[in-house]
């Protein structure tokens, strides 16, 4: 007789919903409209990631998501609840380096389950358990200033997780981080989001990394960031290595890097100044930026 395996369960939580977003921050000299009609979702379960040029607004529309900013327009939902002020069904993380540096890992990772009134007993047995699934348990005690880069990242994201969010928000947390370091750290993340059964909101610059981990990768135009594209990542998992050398992941990339590139140009002004190339004695021939690079 044979026994067929018991499909996982789908998770039912985390389903992040963002239509017509638009945000503006008040500067001195007027308005700045950072992004507008933005619409994204991201499934319970699903691990989603946003590329875009430099300044199109992603990390406006994770504050936003995060319940730190309030969109200027639109609306932005977890599991059909409008975001109105950071919560603990939402975890996030940050290009920077955010721990707390008088308290140690654990108690970094323990205090927002401090806030939420668990006790001691608990909070010690849930940081414990996060600290081993990233490898961290041996640190435990360590301060952060004795961390490496890497180290530090990790506790972060353990950090976020620790009060069992539904959603991970994740803004270029691997951006700091030399080669190597990275690829250890993205397995550690995709190990700790498929046990966990979260949702992941990814942002990243780079386009390897956003197809490697992704369900979907979508794409977002220069300033006001609207979003250009949104790219199925079919890719079987687990996901290896060596995947990153298939026809498959190859032409994937190659529509992103060209989707990435028109828009990084167009960030970038689009045209060389000519004028100012000839006042640095560089002789041009009416190429565009985008001859040269
Ligand atoms: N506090 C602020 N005040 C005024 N303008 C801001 C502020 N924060 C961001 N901006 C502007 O809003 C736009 C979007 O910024 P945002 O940080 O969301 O971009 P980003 O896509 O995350 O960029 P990067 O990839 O460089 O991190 C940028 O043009 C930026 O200059
Ligand atoms: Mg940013």
């Amino acid at each position: 007789m044979t026994i067929a395996a018991k499909p996982a369960a789908k998770p039912k939580q985390g389903h992040v919903e963002v239509h017509d977003f638009a945000f503006s921050y008040d500067a001195a000299d007027g308005p700045i409209e950072a992004a507008k009609g933005v619409a994204i979702d991201v499934n319970p379960g699903e691990f989603v990631s946003i590329i875009g040029p430099s300044g199109c607004g992603k990390s406006t529309l994770l504050n936003a998501l995060a319940g730190f900013i309030k969109p200027t327009a639109g609306t932005v939902t977890v599991d059909g609840v409008a975001v109105e002020r950071p919560g603990a069904d939402r975890g996030m993380v940050f290009q920077q380096y955010s721990l707390f540096p008088w308290k140690t890992v654990r108690e970094n990772v323990e205090f927002g389950l401090k806030m939420k009134g668990v006790d001691v007993h608990n909070r010690q047995r849930n940081a414990r358990t996060l600290l081993g699934l990233a490898g961290l348990l041996p640190f435990e005690n360590y301060y952060p200033e004795r961390l490496s880069g890497g180290m530090k990242q990790r506790v972060g994201i353990v950090r976020a997780l620790a009060t069992g969010p539904k959603v991970l928000l994740l803004d270029e947390p691997f951006g700091a981080l030399d080669a190597q370091t990275r690829v250890i750290m993205q397995q550690i993340l995709t190990n700790m989001w498929q046990r966990l059964k979260i949702s992941v909101l990814f942002v990243t610059h780079d386009i390897d990394e956003a197809i490697f981990l992704s369900d979907r990768v979508y794409c977002m135009t220069a300033r006001p960031g609207m979003i250009k594209a949104e790219i199925v990542i079919p890719l079987e998992r687990p996901r290896h290595q060596s995947m990153m050398m298939s026809s498959e992941f190859l032409a994937l990339r190659r529509g992103l890097v060209s989707l990435i590139r028109e828009e990084s140009l167009k960030a970038m002004g689009g045209e060389i100044n000519e004028v100012a190339l000839q006042g640095l004695g560089i002789e041009t021939h009416g190429e565009s930026l985008a001859d040269v690079v």
